[in-house]
């Protein structure tokens, strides 16, 4: 079958975020920006880009979407870190933080990320089917058109599995690409006595019913001394690699244990990073790992930001997610808090940009998009404006107009 070619345009600009680095500093200098852009899709991917004029002369047979007012194209929005599988609300721990209580005094009290495992259990998997459509209706809306999602509050087998089976059914029906991650080794059981123990039922059961089932490539670990030590994590570190998955770490949040592991065991990201030193910031540098920071869980937390400025300048690379997640990190709103981040950290809005775009698909190990050029996927999303500078400017509070993908 010979796929149909489509020309859309013309844009005011097309920000490409082609042939940029994955790590290190970036300045507004090295974007290439389009003028009077268009991109000719074949398929699911991008056949060309270039001036619209250009292209409408050498594709007489293309079909022609033009768009009706001026717009400014940029890559899809790419989340690499979100917990929006689950059921029930956390508004009451809010509460209860922002009037003083700490994250770990909560979850100790019963409330934390136990009561979403409580509701989460009781859930039926097409209750987290709904669920799960309706944020990404709107992540689709807010101009995300891949996002990664763990499981983590079921933490039995029968519950993870139905968490990621969830998961893969809205991988399937909705419009955004969603990248399935394990995460049952986010907190212990209730049901069990000891971390060691839930560790052993993780990995003899949990991990290989994952993999038997082809629900997840990724695997993930909270390591914190609240959650997961550094020897249980090099248990599940190695179980996961044992069995072919992709891993990262939950690390640095709150102690910088994780950095360790995720270098250690060369994994394919390290998130959160809010307590890494420069130590550790060195330490992922010389080992490439991509860092991905987290700024709505310091925002819903009232916490400090990861050094993001000093990662760049020592030469890691950076990627900004949501956190999306009914307790630490509420709001889910990737473009916003990239902009705020970036103002507070002084990243470039090349900085910011490839954050959230190219170096976010890299963090999870996806080559494939990121960028608007010859081959990616076709996705991207448009703002409606005249520059591309607008689109930090505003914090995110401008939203884009139409999202291909
Ligand atoms: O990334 N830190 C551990 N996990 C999540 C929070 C999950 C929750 O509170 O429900 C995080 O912040
Ligand atoms: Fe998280």
């Amino acid at each position: 079958m010979v796929s149909k070619s489509i020309l859309i345009g013309p844009f005011k600009e097309i920000l490409t975020l082609r042939g940029l680095p994955l790590y290190g500093p970036l300045n507004d200098g090295q974007l290439e920006v389009i003028p009077d852009g268009g991109v000719l899709v074949v398929g699911e991917n991008i056949a060309a880009v270039d001036n619209f004029e250009i292209l409408r002369e050498e594709n007489k047979t293309a079909e022609i979407e033009e768009v009706a007012y001026p717009m400014v194209l940029i890559p899809g929005l790419v989340d690499a870190h979100t917990h929006i599988c689950y059921a029930g609300s956390r508004a009451n721990d809010y509460a209860l933080r922002v009037a003083g209580k700490t994250y770990l005094d909560i979850a100790k009290s019963g409330g934390g990320i136990l009561s979403t495992v409580k509701h989460t259990r009781q859930a039926t998997e097409s209750d987290l089917i709904d669920g799960l459509k309706r944020r990404c209706d709107i992540l689709l809306k807010n101009g995300v058109t891949t996002c990664e999602v763990k499981s983590g509050y079921g933490l039995s087998l029968e519950a993870e599995l139905k968490m990621l089976r969830a998961i893969n059914k809205v991988k399937i029906e909705h419009k955004i690409d969603l990248v399935p991650t394990c995460l049952a080794a986010h907190t212990k059981a209730p049901e069990f006595d000891s971390i060691a123990d839930y560790t052993e039922y993780v990995v003899k059961e949990i991990l290989p019913a994952v993999k038997k089932e082809g629900l997840a490539n990724r695997a993930d670990i909270f390591v914190e001394e609240s959650a997961f030590s550094a020897n249980d994590a090099r248990i599940f570190l190695e179980a996961a690699k044992e069995l072919g998955f992709d891993f990262t770490v939950h690390a640095d949040q709150f102690t910088s244990i994780g950095s360790h592991l995720a270098a250690e065991f060369k994994a394919v990201s390290a998130d959160h990073l809010e307590a890494s030193t420069p130590k550790e910031i060195e330490l992922l540098s010389k080992a490439k790992i991509p860092g991905v920071l987290l700024p709505g869980a310091s925002m819903g937390l009232g916490m400090d930001y990861a050094k993001g400025r000093l990662m760049l300048d020592k030469g890691m690379s950076i990627a900004i997610a949501s956190d999306w997640n009914p307790g630490s990190a509420p709001m889910g709103d990737l473009l916003m808090q990239a902009a705020v981040f970036g103002a507070y950290e002084k990243l470039s809005t090349a900085e910011t940009l490839a954050a959230i775009t190219y170096r976010a698909a890299n963090a999870l190990n996806l080559k494939d998009r990121g960028t608007i050029e010859v081959g990616k996927k076709a996705a991207f999303i448009a703002f409606p404006t005249n520059t591309y500078k607008d689109i930090l400017y505003y914090q995110g509070s401008m939203k884009p107009k139409r999202v291909w993908c």
